[in-house]
């Protein structure tokens, strides 16, 4: 479509300076008149590839990109076996200085482009070398976009399951009820497509009539029950212990390379980065939004979710220990990951009675809604570029991709035991940071300063701005590939 406008714009431009070399008062008419026209090609062009309507709107669609499983459920189970608020500081700590840096070169890039990764890489290239780079970077961006919607499509799956399983008890119907909790070949498949489709109906409605509109309703509807939940489970027996536990720093795990590692990773992951999800929405964005504060509040709201879950797994962990639950593994550490959400937390719930099927309703609907408006970010990656690249509807491009997505996640199920983990641990822990570096690279080493600027300083809000034009280029440039450099070649080593 860009190409498009391109060339159009490009006939325009010749007809109005072949007028211009006999400038009458009858031809500086035509040219106001092409000017127009090319204004009004503008125009269609971004109502064609979808903008964000609203600041709003963008805020809840990046942060409900950003706010998913990995805050409510891994944030506070890293947390819990990381050393406490140990980790709790670490985290803050990586994603002000470090994720949020990243983030802004993603959103900047996209905005500057106005279109997918690779599109945004060449388009601040300054050879073919350079733009190859960044081409091989922007499909692994696609592809490693596509593998981590393949698992957490399966995890997703199994949130639905459960939210739907315990009503469904409640009303008699036990046997389809533990179907849809118990592990299993049949009930994966069929969970995890259920959430494909889910997600492809968003994707499929576009910017701003699927995205946008879903993440509006979504997240607000999430931030609620949060905050209730976490209230709740605050009054109960027990909740007291599991926020010590949370909020007493174990400081001899501050210093450990497995922490800060893990740490590095729980940031890129929660902020969606390295894989063009904040780049594509960022290219959604309006020229007159102001990026900076833009970011600062997505990273705000992420960050704060991820603490406030810390307020609503860790007491409901020992509230649960008070009701006679095990929460402990053989080695003395806390239960995490999926026996804590599938064992630990049903456990708790089995032993409230009707409160317990309604807190389960409510947490794994919350678990549900933070899984979609995550995924739909995931699947505008290669949605996008098909749309972009080959000029698709948006509706074919959503079910292509949707279908691929899906049989990669069929073939992961098939094949949980080898391929599950292995899928998370190459996509997250080493994919994601790694892309990360290379767009830190292309923001601050490839990207002309003066343009990059020029970008920044669109829509300026004086002070705050002038402290971030200043540092940031610098920053991106520099300390941003130097924190992550170290800490991989720490972790490899
Ligand atoms: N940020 C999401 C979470 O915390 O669960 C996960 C995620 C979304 C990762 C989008 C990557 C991505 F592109």
């Amino acid at each position: 479509m860009s190409t498009n406008f391109t060339t159009r714009g490009g006939r325009e431009r010749a007809i109005i300076s072949r007028h211009n070399a006999y400038a009458t008062p009858f031809e500086s008419v035509t040219v106001q008149f092409c000017k127009i026209t090319i204004k009004q090609g503008a125009a269609a062009l971004t109502s064609q590839r979808g903008e964000f309507g609203s600041r709003f709107g963008f805020i809840m669609a990046a942060a409900g990109s950003a706010v998913g499983l990995g805050n409510i459920w891994g944030f506070p189970t890293q947390a819990a076996s990381n050393g406490g608020a140990a980790f709790v500081v670490v985290y803050l700590l990586l994603a002000f200085l470090l994720a949020y840096p990243v983030l802004m070169a993603e959103l900047t890039l996209g905005r500057h482009a106005h279109g997918n990764m690779i599109a945004a890489l060449a388009k601040v290239s300054r050879n073919g070398t350079q733009r190859g780079i960044g081409t091989l970077m922007g499909i692994v961006g696609i592809f490693t976009a596509s593998l981590i919607l393949s698992f957490y499509a399966i995890v997703s799956g199994w949130m639905i399951g459960f939210g739907a399983a315990y009503p469904l008890d409640a009303l008699g119907a036990t046997e389809t009820a533990t179907w849809l909790s118990e592990f299993g070949l049949s009930r994966n498949l069929m969970l995890m497509l259920i959430f494909m489709t889910l997600t492809m109906a968003v994707v499929a409605g576009g910017v701003e009539k699927g995205i946008e509109r879903w993440s509006k309703r979504l997240m607000p509807a999430l931030i609620v029950t949060l905050i209730l939940l976490s209230l709740y489970v605050m009054t109960l027996e027990g909740a007291g212990k599991g926020l010590a536990v949370y909020l007493v720093p174990d400081l001899s795990k501050l210093w450990s390379t497995e922490l800060v590692f893990n740490a590095m990773g729980a940031a890129f992951f929660s902020l969606s980065l390295g894989v063009g999800t904040m780049l594509i929405y960022g290219s959604y964005v309006s020229d007159e939004e102001h990026l900076p504060s833009l970011g600062v509040q997505v990273a705000l709201v992420d960050v704060g979710i991820a603490v406030l879950a810390g307020f609503l797994i860790l007491p409901a962990m020992y509230v649960a220990a008070e009701r006679g639950v095990m929460i402990f593994n053989e080695a003395g550490g806390l239960l995490s990951e999926d026996t804590l959400i599938f064992v630990v937390l049903p456990a708790l719930f089995d032993s409230m009675n009707e409160t317990g099927t309604v807190l389960a309703l409510a947490f794994f609907g919350l678990m549900s809604i933070a899984a979609l408006t995550s995924s739909i970010s995931m699947l505008e990656v290669p949605v996008s570029f098909l749309v972009e690249r080959f000029q698709w509807g948006r509706l074919r491009a959503a079910f292509i991709a949707t279908a691929i997505i899906t049989a990669m996640s069929a073939a992961i199920v098939m094949n949980f035991d080898t391929l599950f983990g292995l899928v998370i641990t190459v996509s997250t822990r080493y994919s994601q940071p790694l892309l990360g570096l290379a767009l830190c690279v292309y923001a601050g080493w490839v990207w002309r300063r003066d343009v990059l600027l020029k970008e920044l300083a669109k829509n300026e809000e004086a002070t705050a701005s002038t402290f971030f034009m200043r540092w940031w280029p610098w920053y991106v440039r520099f300390v941003c590939p130097a924190i992550i450099v170290t800490i991989l070649a720490r972790s490899i080593a």
